[in-house]
């Protein structure tokens, strides 16, 4: 039978508290072991001490980690290898919206504005690149899940600037599909609609407190049901599942229109593809080797 969730280690960003700290649980309570990278040290740690109490045993660990530097990142991955044995399951989570989320009308300040794009993108970016190369390392595979949002499909003109933070961690997932046969790494994105967490408590204005009071929301239970989805279903590799207040959907993946496709191009994809992945795998090869992580 094949061991899902005992055996493994899942590190797992912004697991202090909200939707990462939910699946962070929900793991444990699977028999896995968890690494939380976070900011918020008190909570984290908190969660930590929760999780060993609970299993009577050292089932989970927490590193003040902030994901948009790689030093962090690299510490974080490595703490997981040193006191569990190996990395399985990486979440980035990490995300923020606040003050830099609509980004239309702010300063025109080159700081404040990367700052969302920086954590939302940067942390996804970063951390799927270190994520890799311990899972290819080890030779084993295994399971990559992004955070995105319902905002990474929809158009919200009041945080646009989040929207498309969460547009790029899509895009970034999608392109990650061939992970997959290269080194049997399944990359996939969870979607969530609005979920209460403490993300969406402050909005920063009225019309945005009226909007999330009146709009539905899903639940964390759907929420925390689509990262394990990701984990359990071992056919889902560059998908993106929305999580809707009627439960988990899996977006279709858009199709060019057949202008794009001549019958000579068709012809040539096969060969392109097996020679895109031969680059690839020896460009992990070296990647690997380059990083001595
Ligand atoms: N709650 C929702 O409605 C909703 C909907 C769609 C997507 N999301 C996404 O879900 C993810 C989790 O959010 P949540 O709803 O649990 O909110 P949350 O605010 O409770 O959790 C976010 C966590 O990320 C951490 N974090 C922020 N910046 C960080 C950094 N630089 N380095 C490390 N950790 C950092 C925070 O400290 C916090 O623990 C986010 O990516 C968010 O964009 C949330």
């Amino acid at each position: 039978m094949v061991d899902t969730y005992t055996s493994k280690v899942a590190v797992i960003t912004g697991a202090s508290r909200g939707i990462g700290y939910n699946v962070a649980k929900a793991l444990v309570e699977r028999g896995s072991k968890v690494v939380i990278g976070d900011l918020l040290d008190k909570e984290g740690e908190a969660a930590a001490k929760e999780f060993n109490d609970k299993a009577g045993k050292h089932v989970a660990a927490y590193l003040h980690t902030d994901v948009t530097k790689y030093n962090d990142l690299i510490a974080l991955f490595a703490l997981a290898e040193k006191t569990f044995g190996s990395v399985d399951i990486a979440i980035l989570n990490a995300g923020i919206a606040g003050e830099g989320a609509g980004g239309l009308f702010t300063p025109l300040d080159d700081r404040a504005d990367m700052f969302i794009h920086e954590v939302n993108v940067g942390g996804v970016v970063k951390g799927n690149k270190v994520a890799m190369l311990h899972m290819a390392k080890k030779g084993k595979g295994g399971v990559i899940i992004n955070t995105a949002s319902i905002a990474g499909f929809s158009a919200m003109p009041s945080i646009a600037a989040y929207c498309a933070t969460k547009h790029a961690v899509v895009g970034w997932t999608r392109s990650l599909v061939n992970l997959h046969s290269i080194a049997n790494i399944r990359v996939n994105a969870v979607c969530p609609y609005w979920c209460e967490t403490d993300i969406i408590a402050n909005p920063g204005n009225d019309v945005g407190r009226r909007f999330l009071e009146a709009t539905p929301k899903t639940t964390m239970e759907y929420v925390v049901q689509a990262f394990l989805k990701c984990i359990e279903d071992s056919d889902l590799a560059g998908e993106t599942l929305l999580v809707l207040p009627d439960g988990i959907h899996v977006q279709e993946n858009y199709v060019p229109p057949e202008s794009c496709f001549t019958p000579e191009f068709l012809e040539k994809v096969p060969e392109l593809n097996e020679a895109g992945e031969k680059l690839a795998k020896e460009k992990l090869i070296q990647a690997v080797k380059a990083a001595k992580l």
